[in-house]
């Protein structure tokens, strides 16, 4: 393997991964973020960011001298290796659509001041159609040539490290032969397909993938809506229907929806993308309607149950979008936090990770589970931790307060368990698990 001088801008979360990776793998990396602190922090060996295994790869890779990190203070051209990869963030504008500043200002800014010929690997998730307007725009007159590739991610949170070496597909976009030949030669460790498009396709892959996984959970949510009305099991019918090798098992998972960095935005941006383009994507908004509609399930259930929700105390256990992260963006449990204290819910909520996450007022974070649900009138399981999974619902049931409610946003606890323990259970779409059983 040739050892590729790579420079990588943004050491956020697709950044650091993409960096720490291919340094790994042997390739000469610096990590450029504008963040001084993050910078210092990362140099002194921590990361800002949790994610599994990363701490030991940045400490092998910093020791070996194949990784470092720097600001761009003193100047970008001599930070600037052979292969520059852009991995800055595309937040949500208000409109929906992706924001482009960063990336707008970062491309301009090394193809105005590069000494040397490079090839541009875009990262960042931009809309189809960024890619050729930034060649045009920036690139074509720069006075070093710049091969420009789209190298769009599909890593997850809490598996990027495996993800990065185990990927179904490595797609990179560009009508560069040798820029497209430069960027392949660094994924040679990494078993995947891969495929070559022009560079829209290649952007266009990434919204249709996140998009069809979104549309996945919202069309199987809509089943279990459908099986709670019909007494039908979600977990029998999610089995059933994955079985068929057409579909596929995975994300059938039914509950209160997605969340995360990359799903909401990029759902929320296709529809804007499409939109603007005169066409409207009826299937999209339907996926983002769903969704958004999956996270009320809960409080509505409590407040069919318990009638008032004022003065009821309410555990809600879960922060992060998911479990195995510490990420908190887009997750369910905030806009379920806040619609339970505005229907006068006093919350205490526990999660095992996110310790910084600023809930509304009226409701308080707690230390562990029990201080949450001891005394509670019902419990919200948002995030599906082992740690609530494996948790003693006998003694919590115990602890709990009358009518002692367990609302399973996950459908991840064992509902006839909880049912024995004294629990009155409810879930999405499970609805004849246990009234198969009870009669
Ligand atoms: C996702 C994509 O999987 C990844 O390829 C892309 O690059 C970034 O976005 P991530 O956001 O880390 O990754 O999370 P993922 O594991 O895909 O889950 C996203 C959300 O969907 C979570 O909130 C999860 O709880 C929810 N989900 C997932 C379901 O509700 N049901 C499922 O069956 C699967």
């Amino acid at each position: 393997m040739e050892t590729a001088r790579i420079t990588v801008i943004g050491a956020g979360y697709v950044g650091l991964v993409t960096g720490v990776c291919l340094a790994n793998s042997g390739h000469d990396v610096t990590c450029v973020d504008v963040d001084a602190a993050k910078i210092e922090m990362l140099s002194s060996g921590s990361s800002p960011i949790y994610e599994p295994g990363i701490v030991e790869l940045l400490a092998k890779t910093s020791a070996s001298g194949r990784l470092r990190f720097a600001t761009p203070q003193d100047g970008w051209a001599p930070l600037l290796g052979d292969i520059v990869f852009v991995a800055v963030g595309t937040p949500m504008a208000e409109s929906g659509a992706a924001d482009l500043t960063a990336v707008r200002e970062v491309v301009q800014t090394v193809a105005a001041t590069t000494d040397h010929p490079f090839t541009l690997v875009m990262k960042s998730t931009v809309p189809p159609g960024t890619g050729r307007d930034l060649v045009s725009r920036f690139l074509d007159d720069s006075p070093h040539p710049i091969g420009y590739v789209s190298n769009p991610e599909f890593l997850r949170e809490g598996r990027a490290l495996e993800d990065w070496y185990h990927t179904d597909r490595v797609v990179l976009g560009s009508d560069d032969p040798s820029a497209l030949d430069a960027v392949e030669a660094l994924y040679e460790e990494v078993d995947a397909t891969v495929l070559r498009t022009d560079i829209a396709s290649a952007e266009t892959i990434k919204y249709a993938s996140n998009a069809f996984l979104a549309t996945k959970i919202s069309f199987i949510n809509e089943i279990a809506n459908v099986c709670d009305a019909a007494g039908a099991r979600i977990d029998d019918v999610s089995v059933g229907v994955g079985l068929d090798s057409r579909i596929g098992p995975q994300f059938l998972n039914a509950g209160i929806g997605y969340g995360g960095s990359c799903f909401p935005k990029d759902v929320r941006a296709l529809d804007f993308i499409s939109s603007e383009s005169g066409y409207s994507f009826e299937l999209v908004k339907a996926v983002i309607e769903v969704n958004a509609r999956q996270r009320t399930l809960p409080v509505d259930a409590l407040r069919r149950t318990l009638g008032d929700l004022s003065g009821a105390r309410i555990a809600v256990l879960g922060l992060t979008f998911k479990p195995d992260t510490d990420d908190v963006r887009e997750s369910p449990a905030i806009d379920i936090i806040a619609s339970l204290v505005a229907e006068g819910a006093s919350v205490l909520a526990y999660d095992p990770l996110a310790s910084h996450v600023i809930l509304p007022e009226g409701a308080s974070r707690v230390d562990d589970a029990w201080t949450a649900l001891t005394g509670a009138n019902a419990v919200v399981l948002v995030t599906e931790w082992s740690e609530f999974v494996g948790l003693d619902w006998t003694r919590a049931a115990a602890a709990m307060a009358a009518p002692k409610i367990v609302f399973d946003g996950r459908n991840a606890l064992d509902a006839n368990a909880l049912e024995a323990a004294g629990v009155r259970y409810m879930a999405v779409g499970r609805d004849g698990c246990h009234r198969r059983h009870d009669h």
